[in-house]
């Protein structure tokens, strides 16, 4: 039996709270200042769900994400959750993107649960490697993004030369809100855009109180500022004339990207983000299924895994699934359906999560992410229900990077190495790949970021009583090709074909000059790009 939402919460309840929701993720490259400014944006704003570090480094305070044995001996954090807090009248709900150099596919799905992101880029270095992979992935699910140029503080581009760049390599129009006044490394204030006064902020002691910000007219700011005020209204005005202004419908269409100066160590410019993301961003909205027929916001509960997280907890292997709520109030306790195999899925523990602090949810709307314990039924993509049966789109798998070969260390335990390669390909730890000519004792596995074979090793050895060896292959692409194409793309060298679990075949390449070399030679051949590569 079903317990609905009916009976506490109106339709129109749940819109409004709906409404209120700004789900985000933050995108950006490591060493941007993604952490700082996340405890920036929970401190401006009320946190509901955590406090501390977001990720902790060597040296820095606790960490709340660190739940692995693994990521506390490393100090950084390898898992994805959610952190829940109140701004003016909205609930926001910032979903955790693991942006080390080790990142993993979780990075990539968590933005399947979003409504929108921010991109935060090192006014020093501008836009990176892994900002541009997460930032194809948004393009590619038509995430809409706000640009936040950090660490004003420092010495760094042209403020200008940083919009060019953004338009070049993203092919969005930048839409400056705030314009800062003083070079970087000399950050006085901004010019709002919008209403053309100036907020002058004032570091305060050690940065972790808020900061000073005061408004003031144009010809204060004039009086106050001289040249710094003259040379950001004069770009101002450049941008102006390129026509270079917010527009909100470009911006849901991910054609341009409002931007906005910040220093999230001073804590300059963060309350403008908040506000921002009030103003201008997505709400949480009806969610198109499968099929494309969109499921109302005030429909019965419905919700899809983004993300499923095991071993969190040495002494119960506890298996916690991440749901994006899609539609309806979810109520602890509640009995769903599992849309994959139209089973009963019952949500007594279900629990809102940002790292170590679990905290026991009662109730939860379109936007917000729950996390459900004693999840080994659900995978990643999976759709949940009540009442009215809904599956929503699948989560693409994500182009590997890296590849291992796995085998058994003790030929005994093959039982249970294969339990264990199914258990974790069926989580979405790994992307498991097998052939004929490797056969089943020897599979490879393929992932995104190399601390997903970590991952593996470790839970092949603690939970699964596995023991494995893992055996780097000398592959960094994949391309999507197809069975008529096998015998040609086994005759070349350093090219190997396997096929995924899902049932599509890839081709493996050493780089990007062989698989550029193996086109030139076959041009007839598919060779697809996978999601992302
Ligand atoms: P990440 O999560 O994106 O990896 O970045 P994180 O917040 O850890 O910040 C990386 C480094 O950049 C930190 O310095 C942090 O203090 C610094 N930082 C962040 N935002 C700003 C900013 O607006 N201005 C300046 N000047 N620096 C900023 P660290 O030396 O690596 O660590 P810590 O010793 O300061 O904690």
């Amino acid at each position: 039996m079903n317990s609905g939402p009916s009976s506490s919460h109106s339709p129109a309840d749940v819109r409004a709270q709906a409404a209120r929701r700004r789900t985000f993720a933050v995108i950006s490259h490591p060493d941007s200042g993604k952490s700082t400014l996340t405890e920036a944006l929970a401190l401006h704003a009320r946190a509901i769900g955590m406090a501390g570090a977001v990720h902790g480094k060597a040296g820095r305070r606790a960490t709340v994400s660190d739940w692995m044995t693994m990521e506390q001996e490393r100090g950084i954090s390898i898992t994805s959750a959610a952190l829940q807090f109140e701004y003016r009248d909205c609930v926001f709900n910032l979903l955790d993107t693991p942006g080390h150099a080790d990142f993993s596919e979780d990075t990539y799905r968590v933005l399947s649960a979003v409504d929108s992101a921010v991109m935060l880029v090192d006014a020093a270095k501008g836009l990176e490697a892994q900002t541009m992979k997460l930032f194809e992935v948004c393009a590619h699910r038509g995430v809409p993004i706000i640009t936040v140029i950090n660490k004003w503080d420092r010495p760094g581009m042209e403020p200008l030369a940083l919009m060019d760049e953004i338009q070049e390599r993203t092919g969005m129009l930048p839409t400056p809100l705030t314009w800062p006044v003083g070079q970087s490394g000399d950050f006085r204030g901004v010019l709002d855009r919008l209403t053309g006064e100036y907020t002058k902020y004032t570091r305060t002691d050690g940065g972790a109180n808020l900061a000073g910000e005061e408004t003031f007219a144009p010809e204060t700011a004039a009086e106050l500022e001289g040249e710094a005020w003259t040379t950001a209204v004069d770009e101002s005005d450049l941008l102006d004339m390129e026509d270079q202004n917010h527009e909100e419908a470009t911006y849901l269409e991910g054609r341009s990207t409002p931007v906005l100066f910040a220093s999230a160590v001073l804590n300059f410019g963060v309350h403008k983000i908040l506000d921002t993301l009030v103003d201008f961003a997505p709400a949480a909205e009806a969610r198109p299924d499968a099929a494309g027929e969109p499921r109302p916001v005030d429909a019965p509960f419905s919700g899809f895994v983004f993300k499923v997280q095991a071993g969190m907890d040495s002494n119960h292997r506890d298996r916690l699934a991440y749901v994006r709520v899609c539609s309806g109030v979810f109520e602890r306790g509640m009995v769903v359906t599992h849309a994959a195999t139209g089973k009963p899925f019952a949500t007594k523990y279900a629990q809102q999560v940002f790292g170590r602090d679990r905290e026991v949810i009662d109730e939860a709307f379109p936007g917000d992410v729950v996390g459900l314990v004693n999840a080994s039924a659900l995978r990643v993509g999976d759709s949940l229900y009540i009442e009215r049966k809904v599956e929503f789109p699948s989560i693409p798998t994500f182009s590997p990077e890296h590849f291992m070969v796995i085998r058994a260390k003790d030929s005994s335990k093959y039982k249970q190495f294969r339990r264990g390669i199914q258990q974790l390909d069926h989580e979405g730890v790994i992307q498991v790949l097998r052939s004929d000519l490797r056969g089943d004792q020897a599979p490879v596995l393929g992932a995104v970021g190399p601390m997903q074979f970590e991952v593996v090793e470790d839970r092949m050895n603690n939970e699964f009583n596995a023991p494995s060896t893992l055996e780097r292959l000398n592959f960094s692409l994949a391309r999507r090709t197809v069975a008529e194409d096998v015998p040609t793309l086994a005759r070349e060298r350093s090219v190997e074909v396997l096929s995924r679990s899902d049932g599509e075949l890839l081709a493996l390449f050493s780089d990007r000059w062989r698989l550029q070399g193996v086109e030139r030679a076959h041009p007839e051949l598919t060779l697809e790009p996978l999601v992302v590569s």
